[in-house]
């Protein structure tokens, strides 16, 4: 694994920290990322780039794990940032991009939103619709500004991932249908003063394991931009998306250098400013979430009758790391201390958080070292997707972060209080008693 180690004596590690001594000093639920591992990935990631002659720019999606910790490591790294809503807008300047260094995708972003993007100067806006083009227009003008833009295509191709995070057939809610594509450019060239129009876009899905849906979406971008040219209009820059899976079980997840080659065979002819915009791959496996066993429960009777196995609760839920329950994803799951036991003593169970609903389920039937109430356990390749997805459900406050850095750490989030979480809420006079 890119980021634990088994210590002998000291358990699970993440990089140089034993994730135990975390615990103890910081209480569990805890979501703990490895510096290092971000950086080691940030890295390898450019080199594999570089070793198929290109020279993209890297946007991380934010989205994925916006701590500013997180973001300001990947800066130091060179990447700038994919921001989708004007508060990770934010947090990128704040934790130091250049502004041209963002990329500002997404369905659904305000008037306030794109005011901000041009007033702070960013790099790129990926217009999703005809009709955000002609309000981003108009608000351009009226700020005496050009808004840099490129077309985000609807390419019409499955990802073959996750129903929940493919994003690139003709009946999602993403991009503009290709045979569209070509009249708009032409229309925002010709007639949009307030647009400047950069180049192209495009975002498949998300964890995808096959270069396929790859091919064939830059493929499809290829051939717009080949007629765009054609038809006397200039094309500068293409926005290749994210999407590069990783292996949460024993999946075959294609290695960087497929993607960059794939890029370098499709696109890098066309002599255009590439951009990458990954997420999970950068920060999945660096993260991981430690929690506690409350407890275990044995299976009644009847429920044995059905096969069902003993369960395993833990103090994280659903509300924490919400992956498990929303899209069936499943997360590898280690206990933290060193003695694991003889194989024989393994034991088939569902593991299972507190939360009042049937699907808070991290693991079904899963094969595990016996454990017991106070054990800790580490949920894998929790680094993207995990932390900026928690909520406070069933009044559980937000867990506390940690970053490890080789042999350092430090929270970087503490534990929300119970009163942090309930003093922004007040209750309307009018229900106030009387004294
Ligand atoms: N660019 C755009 C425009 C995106 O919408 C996304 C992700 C990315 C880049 C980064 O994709 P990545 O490299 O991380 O696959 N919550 C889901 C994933 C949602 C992804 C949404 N868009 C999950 O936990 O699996």
């Amino acid at each position: 694994h890119p980021a634990l180690h088994e210590d002998a004596r000291r358990g699970l590690k993440l990089e140089g920290v034993a994730l135990a001594e975390i615990a103890a000093q910081v209480g569990t639920p805890c979501w703990v990322i490895g510096a290092q591992t971000l950086r080691q990935r940030a890295r390898a990631l450019k080199a594999a780039f570089g070793d198929a002659g290109l020279k993209p720019s890297f946007h991380f999606a934010v989205k994925a794990q916006d701590h500013q910790a997180t973001l300001t490591l990947l800066r130091q790294e060179g990447f700038g940032g994919d921001v989708v809503s004007g508060g990770e807008l934010q947090r990128c300047l704040r934790a130091g991009m250049d502004p041209q260094a963002l990329v500002y995708s997404g369905v659904g972003k305000t008037d306030d939103e794109l005011r901000l993007a041009l007033r702070e100067g960013i790099g790129q806006i990926n217009v999703e619709s005809p009709e955000e083009l002609a309000r981003l227009n108009a608000l351009a003008l009226e700020l005496g500004l050009r808004a840099p833009v490129a077309l985000r295509v609807n390419p019409d191709v499955d990802a073959g991932t996750h129903d929940k995070i493919t994003t690139g057939r003709a009946e999602d809610k993403f991009g503009i249908a290709a045979p569209e594509i070509i009249a708009l450019y032409r229309q925002a060239c010709e007639t949009m003063p307030g647009i400047e129009m950069r180049g192209l876009a495009v975002h498949l899905g998300s964890q995808i394991l096959t270069e396929a849906p790859y091919r064939q979406g830059y493929q499809r971008l290829a051939e717009l931009v080949t007629q765009l040219r054609t038809e006397g209009l200039a094309v500068h820059t293409l926005d290749c998306g994210g999407g590069l899976g990783i292996a949460y079980r024993d999946e075959q997840a294609p290695e960087p250098a497929r993607l960059a080659r794939v890029i370098a065979d499709i696109l890098g002819p066309l002599e255009v400013e590439l951009k990458i915009e990954p997420g999970r791959w950068l920060v999945g496996p660096a993260g991981v979430l430690v929690s506690r066993v409350i407890g275990t429960r044995a299976a009644s009777e009847a429920a044995q009758a059905l096969g069902s196995p003993d369960f395993v609760i833990l103090d994280a839920g659903m509300n924490d790391l919400l992956r498990p329950a929303l899209y069936e994803a499943w997360h590898g799951l280690l206990p933290v201390a060193p003695a694991r036991g003889a194989e024989s003593d393994w034991q088939e169970v569902d593991v299972v958080g507190p939360i009042c609903e049937s699907s808070d389920v991290f693991a079904r039937n899963r094969r595990l070292p016996p454990l017991e109430q106070g054990d800790l356990v580490a949920l894998l390749d929790a680094g993207a997707y995990g932390s900026v997805m928690s909520s406070t459900y069933n009044t559980r406050p937000f867990c506390a972060q940690v970053m490890v850095d080789g042999d350092q750490w430090r929270v970087i989030r503490p534990r929300q209080t119970l009163e942090e979480l309930l003093a922004v809420e007040s209750v309307p006079e009018w229900l106030a008693e009387q004294a």
